[in-house]
């Protein structure tokens, strides 16, 4: 069997993240795409890192371009083209800025890649994923954003360290867009099965959900840009539950059709990821507090994709 081959779209902080992990997992030949007047920043990182594979034992190829033809027949393409946020900016304030580069890269990878499986990371998240899905008119199997794993993450490992438990044994959940009003749930969030209210007083869970909904703003605080490890190594889960076939139960922003009451919005909800794409979306019960909470977080991501609508 020939082997994968994944597209990179921007060679930034994140997309020499996702080439560096896509090599060392082996996944599959990687492709660092960038705009041509970065086209040598895009093959150097590229060079940088295959020389890298060499010394690891690696088999695969990393190369860089500006060229989309070289992104033919790509079986997974990670989307991270535009710009990040600075201190004292929103995501949704990247709007203006992302969403000609999210069309551009849309209507040239419906035209070079297909049938690829595609992970948005671009903000603002929700929005940048409707607009591809709109614009390619591809299907919601194949088309997901990630922010639910990262945001996740970051409550999970609040969490191990507030409750001074394994990170291994924490399980959570971040549900919602990818943004400010996003909805950690903590109905659903246990340390192996046990609920975490055993464990963590109220006060303090109070403070690492809004220190979870705030995550990536105070990263952009400390270094004057977006974080980029836990972002990339969150969407080479996603690919790699694809890639392997794994059935992996993540948060991912999905294409709504009715579920959990919404239609026509990309959002984040617990999603089996698996050859198929988005294989299945589950519906969990949440309480009252949280679906206001959704609903909330709803209205923001609407509000977002309400501009990207009327600007055609
Ligand atoms: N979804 C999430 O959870 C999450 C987390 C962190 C960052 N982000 C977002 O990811 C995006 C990338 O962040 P970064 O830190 O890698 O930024 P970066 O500036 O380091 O890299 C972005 C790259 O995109 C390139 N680019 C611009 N237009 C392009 C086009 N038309 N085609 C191809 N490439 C193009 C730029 O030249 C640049 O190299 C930002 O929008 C950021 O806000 C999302």
């Amino acid at each position: 069997m020939a082997r994968k081959k994944i597209g990179l779209i921007g060679a930034g902080n994140i997309g020499g993240e996702l080439a560096n992990l896509a090599m060392t997992r082996q996944l599959g030949d990687v492709v660092l795409f960038d705009i041509p007047a970065k086209e040598n920043f895009a093959k150097g990182k590229a060079l940088d890192l295959e020389q890298t594979s060499a010394l690891l034992g690696k088999d695969c190829s990393v190369t860089g371009t500006s060229k989309w033809e070289d992104l033919a027949g790509a079986d997974v393409l990670i989307v991270t083209a535009g710009i990040p946020r600075k201190p004292g900016q929103s995501r949704d304030d990247l709007v203006a800025t992302n969403l000609p580069i999210i069309r551009d890269v849309a209507d040239a990878a419906k035209k070079h890649c297909p049938d690829a499986f595609v992970i948005v990371i671009s903000n603002p998240l929700d929005a940048m994923v409707y607009e591809y899905k709109r614009r390619t008119g591809g299907s919601r199997q194949k088309i997901v954003g990630m922010a639910g794993v990262l945001d996740s993450a970051r409550f999970s490992l609040f969490l191990a360290r507030e409750a001074n438990a394994s990170i291994k044994d924490v399980r959570t959940m971040v549900l919602g867009g990818h943004g400010d009003d996003m909805v950690p749930v903590l109905s659903h969030c246990t340390v192996n099965g046990v609920p975490i209210q055993k464990l963590v007083k109220q006060e303090a869970l109070d403070k690492i959900v809004d220190r979870t909904r705030k995550g990536g703003g105070e990263i952009v605080g400390l270094m004057g840009t977006s974080a980029y490890y836990a972002p990339a190594f969150s969407a080479i889960a996603m690919a790699e539950a694809y890639l392997l076939d794994q059935k992996r139960l993540l948060a991912s922003a999905v294409y709504l059709e009715g579920e959990y009451g919404y239609k026509d919005l990309y959002m984040g909800v617990p999603a089996v990821i698996g050859a198929g794409g988005v294989e299945k979306i589950l519906e969990l019960d949440l309480n009252d507090a949280e679906k206001a909470m959704l609903k909330k977080s709803a209205d923001s991501v609407q509000k977002v994709v309400d501009i990207v609508k009327a600007s055609t």
